[in-house]
């Protein structure tokens, strides 16, 4: 099969505004061009946003999680300095950068703090924190979502899971929404310097935090992970940093984007917003159309283990494949009408939390805390609607979520 290379248009080059206002017409243009195809521009790499192609490379076992050493040697000038050392074990050491067996010993280790039932613990716990946060701006008629309400409800929750201080949570956002730009996938070497300083101070924090609870434990993961540590099961300080980085960063920066992008498209199909006032047992589907709709995390990649024949092609070892989830979840041959909101869309097979082995494991926490987030907020706030222009979404093409999100509503 010839291989279409679309590297004049690859939208991932140079983050247009157009392209971060609405990405779903560029993945349509690259679906319609083949169910996987090829840039040169940049980072080289295939793509694919068809779903049965996406599907089927997340759980191929031929390909790798884990950085090959062919896609390092540009970055060697980082690897080799030790001022970027922290930043590159923060990304490379967490379970969804690791193969099997070290993915396998490290999700096992997590596991058990994010199943269905120890999330069904904490709802009195979540219900109390969004009511505290709806208080706290029910009598204005307006607040932003995004920072009143959609950021500070995951990151709390996701701090008090591994332990951390509520006093430093604001911290933890500043230090992860910089790491996270190394997660981009056309990095940007400016911002090379600002993730790296992040990763060291927060591993400087961290390390303190694993300290005390070697001496004194508690109930926290934390303290869980640094036992198991101890007791020789595996994590390795390296390990412990590094999968601590990725719970704080997965286990907020997606869910506020469910949160912020699901109230979007409420106040942007009203009718919808009516519906799951009069039929809030429907908030659960709605909340999988949310993450179909506009996934929060936006793509993921994989390597080509050895040289193989693959959709038609031949990948050669070492080759980067990037899934979009996003432009999967909105292809038209598995989802009829794949741009509408449908709040009862059933089947709903989207892959916004992945799929195989390395599937979210988060995904019940963050199920749980959307569900009971859109409830309170539909029951205690009426006739909540849209109060700008346009919100702007965030410059990434990683991440879908939104700035900012002011909303208004009517005082009870
Ligand atoms: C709406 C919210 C969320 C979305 C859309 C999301 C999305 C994803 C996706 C797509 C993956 C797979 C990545 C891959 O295969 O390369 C993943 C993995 C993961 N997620 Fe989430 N996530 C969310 C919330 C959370 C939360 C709340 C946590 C933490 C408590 C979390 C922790 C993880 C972890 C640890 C992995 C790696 C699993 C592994 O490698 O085995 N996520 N997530």
């Amino acid at each position: 099969m010839n291989v279409v290379d679309i590297s004049s248009e690859d939208p991932f080059v140079k983050l247009s505004k157009d392209f971060i206002e609405n990405p779903y017409p560029y993945y349509d243009r690259l679906r319609e061009k083949g169910n996987l195809v090829w840039s040169s521009a940049g980072e080289k790499r295939w793509m694919t946003t068809s779903y049965d192609t996406s599907v089927t490379v997340l759980n191929d076992p031929r390909f790798s999680v884990e950085y090959p050493a062919e896609q390092l040697e540009p970055l060697s000038e980082y690897i080799n300095n030790p001022a970027y050392s922290d930043l590159l074990t923060g990304l490379t050491k967490f379970m969804v950068a690791q193969d099997p067996p070290q993915h396998t010993r490290i999700r096992k280790l997590a596991n058990k703090a994010f199943t269905r039932a120890e999330v069904t613990e904490m709802s009195d716990r979540i219900t109390n924190i969004v009511d505290e946060l709806i208080d706290r701006v029910a009598a204005s008629g307006e607040m932003d979502l995004i920072a009143d309400f959609a950021f500070p409800l995951p990151i709390t929750i996701i701090c008090e899971v591994l332990g951390i201080p509520a006093c430093d949570h604001d911290k933890m956002r500043d230090w992860t929404n910089s790491i996270s730009l190394a997660l981009e996938p056309i990095l940007d070497v400016n911002n090379v310097p600002a993730s790296a300083k992040a990763a060291t101070e927060l591993f400087d924090y961290l390390k303190v935090l694993i300290a005390e609870r070697k001496k004194t434990p508690t109930n926290d993961l934390l303290s869980a992970f640094v036992q198991a540590e101890e007791e020789g099961d595996c994590l390795n300080l390296d390990e412990l940093l590094s999968n601590m980085l990725l719970l704080i960063i997965a286990g907020h920066d997606t869910t506020v984007n469910l949160i912020g992008n699901g109230m979007l498209a409420l106040t942007q199909n009203p009718d919808s917003m009516s519906k799951l006032r009069s039929q809030p047992e429907l908030i659960p589907l709605a909340i999988e159309e949310f993450l179909r709709y506009q996934s929060p995390a936006q793509l993921t990649e994989r390597f080509a283990l050895s040289d193989m024949h693959f959709e038609g092609h031949e990948l050669k070892k070492g080759d980067r494949v990037v899934v979009i989830i996003g432009g999967a979840n909105r292809d038209p041959s598995r989802f009829e009408f794949p741009n509408v909101l449908n709040i009862e869309r059933q089947p709903n097979k989207h892959i916004a939390f992945g799929q195989g082995i390395h599937f979210c494991l988060g995904a019940p926490l963050a199920r749980f805390e959307a569900k009971i987030a859109f409830e309170r907020l539909l029951v205690r706030l009426p006739e909540i609607t849209l109060n700008c222009e346009k919100p702007e979404f965030r410059e990434s093409a990683f991440f879908r979520g939104l700035q900012q999100l002011p909303l208004r509503f009517a005082v009870n």
